[in-house]
């Protein structure tokens, strides 16, 4: 078991050159995908590496984007709960209320400087179509966003906004007709036009490079947040924690924490309950193998076919996760656990009633496990990465739960 002393080195390390981290990741393609892969990933290692590049990364995430985006303490909250003290970096405030845009602003300056004319990808929540779409208007670019009819329906003011950011929303109506689904139907649009297009998977997940570039454009949440918690506290945080979906947003949180002595927890959905087709929690009910192109754990049958997922959250029902969580769980240095629909709910609630944010309910999965921890231990702090911000969810959440009076017993 390896801990934070070990972690020194590790971002030279990992991924090794064909995308592995440990005996997770790689990539699984259809031969006529494999040079498409090929050159993003060599346009990827000649951008990182320039500075021209990243200052004009540097430059849209100040100006257009609004980053910073601060940490916050939730003083309120955490007196609902004792001295635990919890604390928010406001990825909501992130202009299009997520921490998606931190790596489509990225893959938009990519796709430009390969001289592609298409976006295409595929949408959960409808966050990552939204700041997709988003960076195709900056960039001047075509967007194509592929969506279950499910999901269209439950997040309907993203579709409305992607559409209006001049996007097309591509609904998907096989299976479960959500995020999986979704995903299927983007690799094929991608693979009839991976010459003019480039496919910006919407997690830290696919086929190498996209695990480590995602990881890379999003870490600026990390470090970000690990320096405006120091300059707040003069210390680092007892625990960072973030929910995982594919697991972009936590690992942009985790990577500036990994060689700190902070523990690391990534939350995944447990939704309605343990039964396959309830949750989406691929870490703690999944085994090994291998889905859109990578190799992962994954929640599947004994044939190696998905099983079927459910979480409230529209973002976090995915039957796996991306590879470097998988390899950061089996060498022990993050810790995965789960939170139920109704704690994410409570936890939502709670966030509306004592600091005035509405947050995104994956995010609120992050947040349940802070009030968890915060109720069990009587010190220290906590750190959440607020993922998103809520407006998406209201009409749903309202006509399933009202306005949460049921959830706010903590507060009497
Ligand atoms: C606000 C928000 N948080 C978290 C997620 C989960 O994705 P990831 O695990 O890639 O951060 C999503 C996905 O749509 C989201 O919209």
């Amino acid at each position: 078991m390896k801990t934070y002393k070990d972690f020194d080195n590790y971002l030279k390390e990992f991924p090794d050159k064909n995308g592995y981290f440990g005996q997770y990741g790689g990539s699984f393609l259809p031969p006529e995908l494999v040079p498409a892969f090929e050159e993003i990933n060599d346009a990827y290692q000649e951008i990182c590496h320039s500075a021209q590049f990243i200052s004009e990364l540097r430059r849209i995430r100040r100006e257009f984007q609004g980053r910073p985006t601060p940490v916050y303490h939730c003083a309120r909250l955490s007196r609902v709960f004792g001295k635990c003290q919890i604390y928010l970096k406001r990825e909501d405030l992130n202009h299009t209320g997520a921490h998606k845009l931190n790596h489509c602003m990225g893959e938009g300056l990519l796709a430009q400087f390969m001289g592609k004319k298409k976006l295409i990808a595929e949408t959960g929540a409808g966050q990552h179509g939204v700041a997709l779409a988003t960076a195709a208007a900056y960039f001047g670019l075509d967007c194509d966003i592929y969506m279950g009819e499910v999901d269209i329906a439950k997040q309907h003011p993203n579709v409305i906004r992607m559409q209006m950011l001049g996007a097309k929303v591509i609904p998907v109506s096989h299976g479960l007709k959500t995020l999986k689904e979704a995903v299927d139907a983007a690799f094929d649009g991608y693979m009839r036009e991976y010459k003019d297009a480039i496919y910006c998977i919407g997690s830290a997940l696919g086929p190498h490079p996209f695990p480590l570039m995602v990881r890379d454009f999003q870490s600026v949440v990390g470090y970000e947040a690990r320096d405006q918690f120091q300059q707040m506290t003069g210390l680092l945080p007892d625990v960072v924690c973030a929910a995982v979906g594919g697991g972009s947003n936590a690992i942009g949180m985790f990577e500036a924490f990994l060689s700190d002595p902070v523990d690391i927890v990534g939350v995944e959905p447990l939704g309605r309950g343990e039964n396959v087709g309830d949750h989406a929690a691929s870490m703690k009910f999944g085994s090994k193998g291998i889905l859109h192109g990578f190799e992962s754990m994954l929640l599947q049958d004994e044939q190696g076919d998905p099983l079927p997922v459910y979480s409230i959250a529209s973002g976090l029902d995915y039957p796996g996760v991306g590879p470097e969580h998988a390899y950061l769980r089996e060498c022990g240095r993050v810790t995965y656990d789960v939170v139920s629909d109704e704690e994410a709910m409570e936890a939502f609630f709670l966030l509306c009633r004592t600091e005035g944010i509405i947050p995104a309910i994956e995010s609120s999965h992050a947040l349940a496990y802070a009030i968890r921890y915060a109720k069990e231990h009587q010190n220290g702090s906590i750190l959440v990465n607020l993922s998103g911000r809520g407006d998406k969810d209201i009409d749903y959440v309202y006509e399933k739960y009202g306005t949460g009076e049921q959830f706010t017993d903590a507060l009497n």
